[in-house]
């Protein structure tokens, strides 16, 4: 949560949270590289001031909270004005009650607003001498900053002639925006160095950077100005000028603000008002091309500023509306690669979850592989995750310092991962040869496995081939490939073709749920066909039944019911076909459930079959565990699974209270163990074999 605070119990808790902060601090300040994320640093300042006020006797001196910019590296270069923060507020409630004592302090309600956003970059001060840009400085510690005039031509918005030759310091932000921060992290990569692990690093590292072989671009965006000592008869105009008033001005004189972004500042009357616009900015957020870390609202008038007067840390008359946190600190813990449906290979980053802006963030999205290379990513990495609003995650960069030499390096496929063929690697995005027909080589391969139709003698470079010939368009087509067909293709010899014909025409009499297992329904697997055939028994059946129907079969809920409608209506011209061709709809010792109407009986509502409780595992949860041996030897374990099912049991994987038996076979480990500690029975698979014989597969 953004506005809760680490808890310091004692002061040995505080002075150790004050030395964390202040070495994060001046990490941030020398480096633009923080070792916390802005989250767990603004949490652990608030403990800290938190602390601070419950023991004000005990306040160290490297506190943060007395700073202005927090431990910062004091540059040499005086400020005429103090470069002051904010103090921030965290809902609408904190919010009403800062008007109120402002408008208490002055002794009259405040009737224009400014609402801006609160750009996440450096605060610098520019000094324009009769219009000229002469000197650009750092915050520093909010009296002293460092000079980095080196940085001027560098930066979009600060023209180094003016409109008019006033002399005037502009203060705003320095920050990078998504593109720059891209551009800044490709050249940086290119020359050897580590690249940034957020915009607003780059443009801390980037401006404190003298004599780099290279230079990138940033942005900088005025949110005021000031009079210097030589400014003349601007002095007095700029001090009776309202706030939005001297953001115009600045404009004019030619230096970038935010009016020409979608969050321009506005001036608004109301509390009310400042709220629909704070909501309006924060819903914005995400698409914006730079990033923000709250809104900044103001007193517009000079006179309400004045009265108002400033503390040490901030003005009286601004505040910060802070926004949640949206980028994070976490490990990049595996690439998984996929292929969407044109055939394009999209890797994907798995992180350790984390929580961003109130939803757990396990995935972020990695572009293409010329991504994962510009970003020298590594598996292991800490990596800056950035969520925002309804977007996808997005890995900003490694954070570098943090790497430990443990990182290993991230693998790129070097086949199609989904099936098998060779990938075309000449552009970004990496895509397999087959394009669209990669669905489809994947699905036939699905549909002719091992759980599914069975279809020996049928890998992934068959169908390629049969894909290529134009000889099937989805796995129906399968079944009505002939002899000549399959001799044609090169290295098809007459027994293999046999062979293949011959486990195809026995693919046609496997029980439906295998069949209904080979369409890839989403969300049903292996069990849940079983769970489905054995509940409908046929398949026209399944097809007729509806969502609420579906919701009767045990794991399908509301979502998952829906979905499976939806893909069977979607399925229909491949079923009919599969029909057509003779496959198997029925699924052999499934009864029916009742028709609408009629009673329901307990059997039927559990997925039961029609051969009533004589059946050796009625009732029973059975685990299988180990390497199976004797008449059993040969069956997998989606088979045993099946055969647990016809036998009348329910199959689980993991052994608890509520299992009845457990199969172990050679080499079985802590299921067994747990089942003996629970008491569980537990069978050979030769005892078990005889227990179930008349279920079991003809060919074993
Ligand atoms: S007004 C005396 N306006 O936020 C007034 N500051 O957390 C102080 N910031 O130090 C600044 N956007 O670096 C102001 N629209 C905005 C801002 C803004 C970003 C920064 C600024 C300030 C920090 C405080």
């Amino acid at each position: 949560m953004t506005n809760s605070a680490v808890v310091l119990a004692d002061t040995a808790a505080y002075a150790a949270a004050v030395e964390e902060a202040s070495r994060a601090a001046a990490a941030y300040y020398a480096t633009g590289e923080s070792t916390l994320d802005d989250d767990a640093y603004d949490r652990l300042v608030r403990g800290i001031a938190a602390y601070e006020q419950e023991h004000p006797e005990e306040m160290l001196d490297a506190s943060p909270t007395g700073k202005v910019a927090g431990g910062a590296a004091t540059g040499d270069v005086p400020h005429t004005v103090p470069m002051l923060s904010l103090d921030n507020v965290f809902s609408a409630e904190q919010f009403v009650t800062w008007t109120a004592s402002l408008e208490r302090r002055i002794g009259r309600p405040v009737t224009a607003w400014s609402v801006e956003p609160k750009l996440d970059g450096l605060a610098v001060a520019a000094r324009y001498r009769a219009g000229r840009l002469e000197q650009l400085i750092t915050r520093g510690d909010g009296t002293a900053g460092e000079d980095v005039s080196h940085a001027i031509g560098t930066v979009v918005g600060l023209p180094e002639q003016l409109a008019e030759p006033v002399t005037i310091e502009m203060r705003g932000e320095i920050l990078m925006t998504t593109e720059q921060f891209e551009q800044a992290n490709a050249v940086r990569t290119e020359h050897g160095g580590a690249p940034f692990a957020n915009p607003r690093n780059g443009a801390a590292g980037t401006l404190r950077a003298k004599d780099r072989g290279y230079t990138v671009e940033m942005t900088f965006f005025a949110y005021g100005a000031l009079p210097l000592p030589d400014s003349g008869e601007l002095t007095d105009r700029l001090a009776g000028l309202p706030h939005s008033e001297v953001l115009s001005y600045v404009a004019r004189l030619g230096v970038h603000t935010a009016a020409d972004t979608d969050v321009a500042p506005r001036t608004v009357a109301t509390v009310e008002e400042v709220q629909s616009r704070v909501e309006e900015i924060a819903a914005l957020r995400a698409s914006l091309p730079f990033g923000i870390d709250g809104i900044v609202i103001k007193a517009d008038l000079a006179a309400d500023q004045r009265e108002a007067g400033s503390g040490t840390r901030a003005p009286r008359w601004a505040i910060a509306y802070k926004l949640p946190a949206v980028e994070k600190v976490t490990r990049l813990l595996a690439v998984e690669w996929n292929v969407g449906r044109t055939g394009i290979i999209a890797p994907r980053a798995v992180l350790e979850p984390v929580e961003i802006d109130g939803s757990t963030v396990g995935y972020a999205t990695l572009h293409n592989p010329a991504d994962i290379t510009r970003r020298d990513l590594r598996l292991g990495d800490r990596v800056m995750v950035y969520k925002a609003g309804d977007i996808i995650p997005r890995i900003e960069a490694p954070v570098a310092h943090l790497r430990t030499g443990d990182e290993k390096p991230i693998d790129f496929p070097e086949a199609c991962p989904q099936c098998g063929s060779e990938i075309d690697t000449s552009e970004q995005r990496w895509r397999c040869v087959r394009g669209r027909d990669c669905r489809l080589v994947a699905s036939i391969s699905y549909a002719a496995g091992r759980d599914q139709l069975d279809i020996e003698g049928l890998g992934a470079t068959r169908v390629v081939q049969l894909v290529d010939a134009g000889l099937v368009a989805d796995f129906a087509d399968l079944f009505t490939l002939d002899r000549e067909q399959l001799l044609g293709l090169e290295r098809m010899g007459e027994t293999s073709t046999d062979n293949l014909l011959a486990a195809i025409a026995t693919a046609r009499t496997q029980p439906l749920s295998r069949v209904f297992c080979a369409l890839g329904v989403r969300g049903t697997g292996r069990s849940m066909s079983r769970r489905i055939a054995r509940y409908f028994a046929d398949m026209d059946r399944i097809r007729a039944a509806d969502a609420e129907e579906l919701q009767r079969v045990d794991g399908i809920g509301k979502e998952k019911a829906a979905g499976v409608v939806a893909e069977l209506v979607e399925l229909a011209p491949l079923i009919e076909k599969l029909v057509a061709a003779g496959v198997n709809m029925t699924e052999p010792g499934a009864t029916p459930p009742p028709e609408p109407g009629e009673e329901s009986t307990e059997a039927a509502a559990v997925g039961g079959d029609g051969e009533g409780d004589g059946l050796p595992l009625e009732g029973m949860t059975v685990v299988v565990t180990g390497a199976m041996t004797g008449a059993l030897e040969k069956l997998s374990r989606n088979e045993m699974n099946e055969l647990i099912e016809r036998a009348g049991g329910k199959s689980s994987s993991s052994v608890s209270k509520r299992t009845s038996l457990l199969v172990a076979g050679e080499k079985a480990g802590s299921k067994r163990t747990k089942a003996e500690d629970l008491g569980v029975r537990i069978a050979a698979p030769d005892e078990f074999a005889e227990l179930v014989a008349v279920f079991l597969p003809s060919e074993v």
